[in-house]
């Protein structure tokens, strides 16, 4: 089912508020994580114009790279290492509002400024995959962002894994 997003004007808030029900339904049906994975960047990408938004997944010590929007990027970053890694790691959602500060950053792209990253965990708890989302603003991903997030990660958690 190919359905067009229905991207809603307004702040922040209200979009994610209104973005988020729309990722539910478009995934509901389906059962490929892949696919739902594809189409949950492209859902956050095209209603925010993030400069980079995709997954990267939990292989065994690594991340290895899944679907993304945005320019290439490294295909494997290490437990601990950089934000996505450190996210990982810590088990809890990093939000930098500077990545030249983020000591062990890994720029990928030079643009990105600021950045955050959600784990995506399975019911009891182990990550199965991380969500990174890259902004070439600094300090462009707040509270607000968090929340919806982590609610958004909930979510998908259970249609993402293979
Ligand atoms: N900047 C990230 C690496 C991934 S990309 O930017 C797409 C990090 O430090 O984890």
């Amino acid at each position: 089912m190919a359905e067009e997003l229905n991207i809603s004007a307004g702040d922040k808030a209200q979009k994610y508020a209104g973005l988020l029900p729309q990722i539910a339904a478009l995934i509901a049906d389906e059962d490929d994580a892949l696919a739902n994975q594809a189409n949950i960047v492209a859902a956050l990408w095209q209603t925010f114009g993030f400069f980079w938004v995709g997954f990267y997944r939990v292989i065994g010590e690594e991340l290895v790279l899944g679907p993304f929007q945005g320019p290439i990027a490294c295909t494997r970053i290490a437990y601990g290492a950089g934000v996505c890694g450190g996210a990982w790691k810590a088990k809890e959602t990093l939000v930098v509002e500077d990545v030249e500060q983020f000591p062990g950053h890994i720029a990928c792209a030079s643009a990105s400024r600021s950045e955050i990253v959600v784990p995506i965990k399975t019911a009891g708890g182990s990550i199965t995959h991380v969500l990174d989302i890259d902004s070439d603003q600094l300090a462009n991903f707040d509270q607000v962002d968090r929340e919806y997030l982590e609610q958004l990660a909930q979510m998908i958690a259970p249609k993402i894994n293979p």
